[in-house]
């Protein structure tokens, strides 16, 4: 990946997270989704690849931008083949009732470097880099939460575990109580919980649960850059969802993800800037002629590179662009 690349997709995700934040709080998940799309799509235009999107809005028939196959970037003559895997808004509901959490998301790698993965849940399991080649998707819950607290040097009394508050999820609750973890129950945005788990000093240590696949795999490209660790399996949840796995080239339901299935490459770039405030970001604050952000901006390459990113956007050098 080129040294200018980073800044760039800083950029998209900077500028996706505050058209987003204009919509913090207005009930609308579908506008606030959309202003992020636009701005990302808008942004990507600029940015000097020839990108194809991987992971996106959807298919082509159902997204009308950041679709699934989409060429995007400028794609001047010369310019790297890039894939894109994104989520513009990641948890349309948080940022449009002003809960935490909510992030626009872009990952990037060279041609290949990140899984096209079908569009259904994923059962994941997400822990830090201490217990990476150690998660056996098959183990009980309470032998997944021993092996954690080992390899954290702690006992499993000392994990705290995120979980999507949802009714699927009611035996694992259940589970992860009786092997005595202290629980994080979320309603949305199980992403940036993912992040925390690899940074030291967050108070996360494992996220369980079933969620997106898409997700899953913006999860691995950021923990390549960590070192951290997701095994996942494909979970067909809804009617269609087999035929899904099996037209994405999948035939084995067995089959178990890890973070570098997901996220083959060893040159990912991934970015994500807050758009309302949580535990790993603050979202976008307005003031009178512009707005401040906050994002994590990292690359797997060596030597990495994994930075926390505060700036200052003046309207001024942006043309209009932050003025929505
Ligand atoms: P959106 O960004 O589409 O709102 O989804 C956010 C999310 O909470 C993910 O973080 C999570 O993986 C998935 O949705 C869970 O799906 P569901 O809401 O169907 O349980």
């Amino acid at each position: 990946m080129q040294p200018h690349l980073p800044a760039h997709f800083l950029r998209v995700s900077q500028l996706a997270a505050i058209a987003a934040a204009r919509a913090t709080g207005t009930g609308d998940r579908h506008h606030a989704d959309e202003l992020a799309t636009q701005a990302m799509r808008t942004e990507l235009e600029r940015t000097p690849i020839t990108g194809r999107i991987v992971i996106g809005e959807g298919e082509r028939d159902e997204a009308p931008m950041l679709y699934i196959g989409e060429q995007v970037g400028n794609c001047a003559p010369g310019t790297p083949e890039i894939d894109i895997a994104v989520d513009p808004l990641e948890g349309t509901n948080l940022c449009a009732t002003g809960a935490p959490n909510s992030t626009a998301v872009i990952a990037a790698a060279p041609k290949g470097g990140l899984l096209n993965a079908p569009d259904v849940y994923m059962d994941k399991i997400v822990a830090g880099p201490a217990a990476k080649g150690r998660i056996d998707i098959d183990a009980s819950t309470a032998e997944h939460l021993k092996v954690i607290a080992e390899s954290l040097n702690r006992e499993v009394k000392d994990l705290l575990v995120v979980i999507l508050e949802r009714p699927r999820h009611a035996e694992l609750i259940e589970r992860v109580r009786a092997a005595g973890a202290r629980i994080e129950l979320i309603t949305d945005g199980d992403l940036a919980p993912g992040i925390a788990a690899s940074l030291r000093g967050t108070g996360v240590h494992a996220v369980i649960g079933t969620g997106g696949a898409p997700e899953g795999v913006l999860k691995a490209a950021a923990l390549r850059c960590l070192g951290g660790e997701i095994v996942a399996r494909l979970k067909p949840a809804k009617p269609g969802d087999e035929e899904r796995i099996k037209a994405a080239g999948y035939d084995d339901p067995t089959r178990v993800f890890h973070t570098e299935d997901l996220a083959p490459s060893d040159d990912i770039v991934f970015c994500a800037t807050g758009v309302t405030s949580g535990s790993l970001l603050q979202g976008v604050r307005f003031f009178g002629g512009g707005c401040r952000t906050h994002s994590l901006v990292m690359t797997s390459k060596s030597p990495r590179m994994v930075r926390f990113v505060d700036e200052i956007h003046l309207d001024d050098d942006y043309s209009g662009r932050l003025r929505l």
